[in-house]
């Protein structure tokens, strides 16, 4: 199963933090019956946030540092526990902040680029269709095998790190071509406008899919914004790591026994139901995952022509960050009474010390996590509704 080079790594003649990571590729390899280990093109590593990993999480980075660990291949970092230049103004708690800048020291000693974003697709980090990479967070994960074709499993914190720092992984799952076949069919015969029925649509299919991967039909066309927001709530709601859309995405493989279902007006009005408290929001956060820059202009231009009625974020890379700096339409967010987030998200920050409880999204994975992970209450809609509710 391993080359020479791997066997040496495995036994540790390239150091201990290369064998440690070459143990758990090849336990995961033996878990899974992989007939070898895989080059790869890049890593995505999550496990970023302090409210995430805690302090057991700090200790084992820490840990690789001293033991010499560094990447082979470009690595890049999930969303942090907070924006890293305006944590203060946004009232992070010391504590948390100082435990957050280990983390992340420790990751940029191992090689890693601080990214901190879940949309690393919208800053040029762009896999091939066929590349194999080795991504862990959930709707990234999503969005490489399904809308760019590249191939990964979803890795977690510690395996992808592991692959980052030996440049491979095991060849097997998502991988391999026999496995990116649909097994269930979604005809979908509603209308789908803005990024909330994406969200809605996913949150329902990813709880009915359970693993199986969906192939869609019936949607017209879809925005990559949509798909990234219809990937990571099928995700959140059924660990979905990869779907096909009939026409759009480069992949369809459907299995001849798929099983076949249909999603109409009713069931997504119901979705929408469900993940909605109604209530207003004291904070409204848009970008889960991260935004585009295209989605943070249709923010500045919806608040500019309109002041919104309650605080709102804009969850973004920092690097998409300076650029709606420069063009200006952070300027008009604040204006509006709102801030472009960079690093960090709704759902990994410490948002429940932060004085909020009723927190509005248009995704269908925040309006999941932030109940059990920040405590909060839901407000989902569309952007025009929960803004201005
Ligand atoms: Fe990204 Fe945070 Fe959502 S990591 S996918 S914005 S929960």
């Amino acid at each position: 199963m391993l080359t020479k080079e791997q066997q040496k790594m495995y036994d540790g003649e390239l150091g201990e933090a290369v064998q440690q990571s070459m143990e758990i590729l090849v336990a995961m390899g033996k878990i899974y019956n992989a007939d070898k280990m895989i080059p790869i093109t890049s890593a995505q590593v999550s496990g970023v946030s302090y409210k995430t990993i805690g302090d057991a999480g700090l200790e084992y980075l820490q840990d690789l540092v001293k033991k010499g660990a560094k990447t082979r291949i470009p690595t890049f970092l999930n969303p942090a526990g907070m924006d890293i230049e305006q944590w203060k103004e946004m009232k992070i708690p010391e504590d948390f902040a100082k435990k957050q800048i280990q983390i992340l020291d420790a990751y940029s000693k191992m090689g890693i680029m601080k990214t901190c974003t879940c949309a690393p697709y919208f800053i040029g980090i762009r896999p091939k269709e066929g590349e194999h990479i080795a991504w862990a967070e959930s709707s990234a994960v999503a969005f490489a095998n399904s809308v760019l074709g590249a191939r990964t499993n979803r890795e977690g914190g510690p395996s992808a790190l592991a692959a980052a720092i030996c440049g491979v992984t095991p060849n097997y799952g998502l991988h391999l071509n026999e496995n990116r076949v649909a097994t269930v069919i979604v005809n979908v015969q509603c209308k789908l406008g803005d990024i909330a029925d994406f969200g809605a649509l996913g949150f329902a299919i990813g709880k009915l899919a359970k693993r199986k991967y969906p192939a869609f039909t019936g949607i017209k066309s879809a925005t990559e914004e949509q798909l990234k927001v219809l990937g990571a709530s099928m995700a959140a709601s059924g660990s979905v790591p990869l779907f096909f859309v009939e026409n759009i995405t480069p992949e369809y493989n459907v299995a001849e026994d798929a099983e076949e279902i249909s999603f109409t007006e009713f069931q997504l009005n119901n979705s929408k139901k469900e993940l909605d408290s109604k209530e207003k929001p004291q904070l409204v956060t848009i970008g889960c995952p991260h935004a585009s820059l295209e989605e943070i202009r249709e923010v500045a231009n919806m608040v500019e022509a309109r002041k919104p009625t309650c605080e709102f974020w804009v969850c973004t890379s920092r690097k998409l960050k300076e650029e709606a700096d420069r063009i200006g339409y952070s300027k008009i967010i604040e204006e509006a009474g709102g801030r472009v987030v960079a690093d960090t998200c709704m759902v990994v920050c410490p948002l429940e010390r932060m004085g909020y409880n009723v927190t509005g999204t248009n995704s269908g994975k925040a309006a999941k996590y932030l109940p059990s992970l920040c405590k909060q209450r839901v407000a989902f809609g569309k952007l025009e509704d929960i803004l201005y509710r």
